[in-house]
């Protein structure tokens, strides 16, 4: 076992500084000198360092990163392509934005190396569209990356040839999904495409392809640097390494905290400033709207993959959200459903359908009509839904309901004669002023 208590600022250690974006901020701390070291290294170093490091994906799955670039083929006369997954769009997930926007340079360094170790000549950064000051902020990076000779022919004089385009999506959840966001990388709509065969045999392009989350490639020149023992001091052995843990919700100081994986919610609660003055946890989901919530016996858990999953939940995205005993269970379930409605590519029927019944029923408790068997009739939709969908968006839209109810039932069956915000009035629940004239 590692460091698994206190602050480890290493992706944002100077993210406090006013250049901290730029190619000078980035380099008066040693910015891209992991470059150099990979080059002379060569890819196979590389790939064995991260995969001896244990770095695990930091886009939601926790799948291994170093394991995953060994399953691109070598030497198959193919393209291979490198595409950064900097959609964020799950509620609640809120790290690759402001890592994208404090540290940018640390991202394209990390796609630099990457893309050697896979033998990939052109990289995307993918963002949502929504977000156009990122996309700027990314571009500008690249821009300067160019310009300093960092990107385009012969990287540094190392013969090492790479292109990097910043691709703005139209705005879509969906495209979240590594498959979506190939075909939409491609010019189609984006909707998950069978697996397998998995990008890594054949992806963008039907080349193999490595597609990462922002987080996970930021991670790689630090890794490079240090080495994988210095990564594992940190974390536990089967979680190590650092994490960028955005906490949010009714706390005193929302905000990223950076953190070793291991340390206990209750831990990252207190450098959050607590639970907001006067109140108590009523429940908090580890990673985004994904994941099953826990409730507060479950802060002194460490968060690792392997912890909150033995709790029946998943770290997910790392980015936990905190709800104190003003918030209506009911209200937040009820929301997040008519999300993965809205957000429901509407390819395959147990999601397009289930996730729409789910909504319209869960919606009668929010306004204090459900009946018994409505209840009834919510779990079995999620039991349709979960493992018999085309992707992951339909497991996750069946995650919410079932734990809800697990641990506050009696708000569903308040549900059945009082409306949601009668029994919890929403202003009581808001971080926001309340403003009376
Ligand atoms: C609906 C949906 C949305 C997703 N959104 C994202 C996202 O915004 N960013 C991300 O990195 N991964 C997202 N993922 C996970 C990706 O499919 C993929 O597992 C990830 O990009 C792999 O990167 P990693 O191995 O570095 O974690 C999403 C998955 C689903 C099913
Ligand atoms: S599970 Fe939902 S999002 Fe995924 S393919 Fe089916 S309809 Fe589309």
């Amino acid at each position: 076992m590692g460091i698994t208590t206190g602050l480890t600022p290493v992706l944002s250690a100077h993210w406090d500084e006013p250049d901290s974006y730029t190619l000078a901020g980035y380099r008066r701390h040693g910015g891209y000198s992991a470059v150099a070291k990979a080059f002379a290294a060569g890819p196979d170093a590389v790939i064995s360092t991260v995969k001896d490091s244990g770095l695990r994906g930091r886009g939601g799955a926790g799948f291994p990163t170093g394991l995953k670039w060994s399953f691109v083929p070598q030497n198959d006369g193919k393209p291979h392509y490198l595409v950064i997954n900097a959609d964020e769009s799950e509620p609640g997930a809120c790290k690759d934005i402001p890592l994208m926007m404090a540290n940018p340079h640390s991202l394209v360094e990390g796609v630099i190396i990457t893309a050697f170790a896979i033998r990939a000549k052109h990289a995307f950064i993918y963002i949502r569209g929504e977000v156009p000051h990122v996309v700027r902020r990314v571009n500008a990076a690249v821009r300067e990356a160019y310009a300093a000779g960092l990107l385009g022919k012969d990287v540094s004089g190392s013969g090492f040839d790479l292109d990097l385009v910043v691709h703005a999506g139209a705005g879509a959840y969906i495209c979240g999904e590594e498959t979506a966001l190939l075909d939409s990388l491609e010019g189609r709509r984006g909707q998950p495409r069978l697996k397998p065969p998995f990008p890594a045999v054949a992806g963008l392009y039907a080349s193999p392809t490595v597609v990462n989350n922002v987080e996970t490639i930021a991670n790689i020149p630090a890794i490079v640097n240090g080495g994988a023992d210095w990564f594992r001091q940190f974390g536990t052995e089967k979680s190590p390494g650092f994490k960028l843990f955005a906490v949010s919700g009714h706390v005193n100081r929302p905000g990223i905290y950076e953190a070793p994986l291991g340390i206990t919610m209750r831990e990252l609660l207190e450098h959050a400033g607590g639970v907001r003055d006067g109140h108590r946890v009523k429940f908090w989901l580890p990673g985004g709207s994904s994941v099953p919530m826990l409730i507060e016996e479950h802060l002194d858990l460490p968060l690792t993959y392997e912890d909150i999953a033995g709790a029946g939940s998943m770290l997910g995205t790392g980015t936990p959200m905190v709800f104190d005993e003003t918030t209506s269970v009911v209200r937040a379930v009820t929301g997040w459903l008519r999300f993965y409605k809205h957000e429901s590519c509407g390819k395959c029927t147990p999601c397009r359908e289930g996730t729409y019944w789910m909504t319209h029923m869960l919606g009668k408790f929010e306004a204090g009509r459900g009946t018994a068997s409505d209840l009834e009739t919510i779990g079995s939709v999620c039991s349709q839904i979960a493992g018999r969908s085309f992707c992951a968006l339909g497991d996750a839209a069946a995650t919410p309901f079932p734990a809800a109810v697990k641990y506050f039932r009696e708000e569903f069956e308040q549900g059945m004669t009082t409306p949601a915000n009668v029994a919890f009035a929403p202003a009581a629940a808001t971080m926001l002023p309340v403003v009376t004239r």
